[in-house]
């Protein structure tokens, strides 16, 4: 357990840090989002602090208070966040742990960058990290901060949490630096995992690639024993349903019906616009749903909401190009003056107008190609207090594993994806009723409450007695590390 509340006692690294500047002021406003909410309450009762970079490339920042949690700016350069957050982070880590569903950069040149701002980042922590606190690594923009914050503070414990997912053997062993960024998480005393598979792949990985042993959850690294396991993230799940409950947000549902027709079937798309995503299927998927004739911009209409993201990477680009190409089809091809069949919003929403959203939607479509949770399909559930409504989703999200009685679909068949669709669309409300009522009863067991305490409290448990029955090491030799 926590127990002394000394600054620095427990410490969340993340690239980003909580807050993001007020549009309007130049203030500091907390953003939002399942991780800051389930964490601000751990972190202000034990004096946390939050190192993160600010988003821009400023100068330095000074260290500030902000709503009882202590920020820690990290700075970066123009050439480190073309080279570490574009580069590395979102250009070969992003694709290749997404399946390699673009085709993953490895540019030698981003290496030295991605390895110096880790670097920073565990100096930071080291600094700020109290004796024997609790460090938070979050994510893969920062693989190699638990090794080397080990080096620098062997005294506190490190925790690692993978947000996205970890990928297989086959695809992980491209990784030109493969072997180093194993160590750098190895460094952790638990390393956590969306889900069981993404466990899985890292300890067989280990096992390949680095001299050290593991087995089940376990791995022996020099004597030290690392857990890696799934601790599948999730929502702040009550705050959705009071939003689902608030009389405003229920007549801006309304509304929203009644703007888009009451007798309509009304489809929801929302995501970050990410080539991850599986946006451009669904919409090719829809295009099919039209085209068969079964259903016309009279009786049926899509939402998609998509959140501009990571605008200066290329791929993002492309796809976004591809995505506003088949809205302005499909709309030029069955739409009519006064009605079209897709409502294309590129925005970000406030969340109380997004489960407005989610209450006027019969369908949520959440169709990735890959995703190490997906937020959006929980927050769905969440919100529908009446137990109505479908919710469509790709088997290869995270949330698949607890979501099971979702309507699946595999997002690379658009065939299959758009015949499953239009029996989301005529699902009988029984039904409906009694998939919703399942999904909604997962979603509160298991919030991100749960995941917190889960996870602090793995790392917070009294260090088990090393392992010493593993089979012998053995090096891997040529590996480039
Ligand atoms: O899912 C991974 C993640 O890095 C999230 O932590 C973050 O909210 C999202 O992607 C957006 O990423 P970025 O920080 O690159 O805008």
């Amino acid at each position: 357990m926590l127990v002394s509340h000394e600054r620095g006692d427990l410490v969340v690294i993340a690239n980003r840090l909580p807050v993001h500047r007020a549009a309007a002021g130049g203030g500091w406003e907390t953003s939002p989002g399942g991780l800051v909410s389930a964490l601000m309450p751990i972190l202000r009762e034990h004096k946390g602090v939050w190192i993160g970079w600010a988003g821009s490339a400023e100068p330095s920042l000074n260290s500030f208070e902000h709503e009882g949690l202590f920020n820690v700016p990290v700075s970066l350069s123009e050439e480190e966040v073309r080279d570490y957050y574009e580069g590395f982070s979102n250009s070969t880590l992003w694709p290749l742990y997404h399946d390699a569903c673009q085709t993953p950069q490895y540019n030698r040149a981003w290496w030295a960058p991605y390895v110096a701002v880790n670097h920073r980042f565990a100096e930071v922590a080291a600094r700020e990290a109290a004796p024997h606190g609790h460090v938070l690594v979050q994510d893969y923009h920062l693989q190699l901060v638990p090794g080397m914050l080990r080096e620098m503070r062997p005294d506190v414990r490190i925790g690692f949490f993978l947000h996205i997912p970890f990928p297989p053997v086959e695809l992980f062993a491209q990784l030109p630096w493969r072997q180093r960024i194993l160590e750098g998480m190895l460094g952790a005393d638990v390393i956590g995992f969306q889900t069981r598979h993404g466990a899985q792949n890292f300890v067989r990985l280990v096992n390949r690639y680095t001299i050290h042993r593991g087995s089940g959850h376990a791995i022996n690294v020099n004597g030290r024993r690392v857990l890696a396991r799934d601790y599948p993230i999730s929502i702040d799940y009550q705050r959705i349903v009071s939003l689902a409950s608030d009389p405003a947000v229920i007549a801006r549902s309304q509304e929203i019906r009644a703007d888009l027709g009451e007798h309509r079937t009304i489809m929801l798309g929302v995501d970050r616009l990410d080539y991850t995503k599986g946006i451009d299927q669904r919409l090719r998927a829809v295009y099919e749903i039209f085209k068969n004739g079964r259903h016309t911009v009279d009786d049926l209409v899509l939402v998609q909401v998509s959140v501009p993201s990571r605008e200066s990477v290329d791929e993002y680009i492309e796809v976004r190009d591809r995505i506003e190409k088949l809205v302005g089809h499909i709309n030029g091809e069955f739409g009519k003056v006064g009605a079209v069949p897709v409502h294309y919003l590129r925005r970000s929403l406030p969340i109380e107008e997004l489960v407005a959203y989610y209450l006027a939607a019969d369908v949520m479509l959440v169709t990735p190609f890959r995703d190490g949770m997906n937020l959006v399909a929980k927050e769905y559930v969440a919100s529908r207090r009446d137990d109505t409504g479908v919710l469509v989703l790709s088997e290869f999200t995270g949330s698949a594993v607890e979501l099971d009685r979702a309507v699946m679909v595999n997002p690379h068949d658009i065939d299959g994806m758009a015949a499953i669709i239009e029996r989301a669309i005529a699902m009988p409300r029984a039904e409906q009723v009694r998939r919703m009522r399942s999904l909604r009863q997962r979603v509160r067991k298991r919030t991100v409450f749960t995941w917190a305490a889960d996870f602090t409290q793995a790392l917070t448990a009294d260090q088990p007695q090393p392992v010493t029955s593993f089979p012998p090491a053995t090096t891997l030799a040529g590996d480039r590390s």
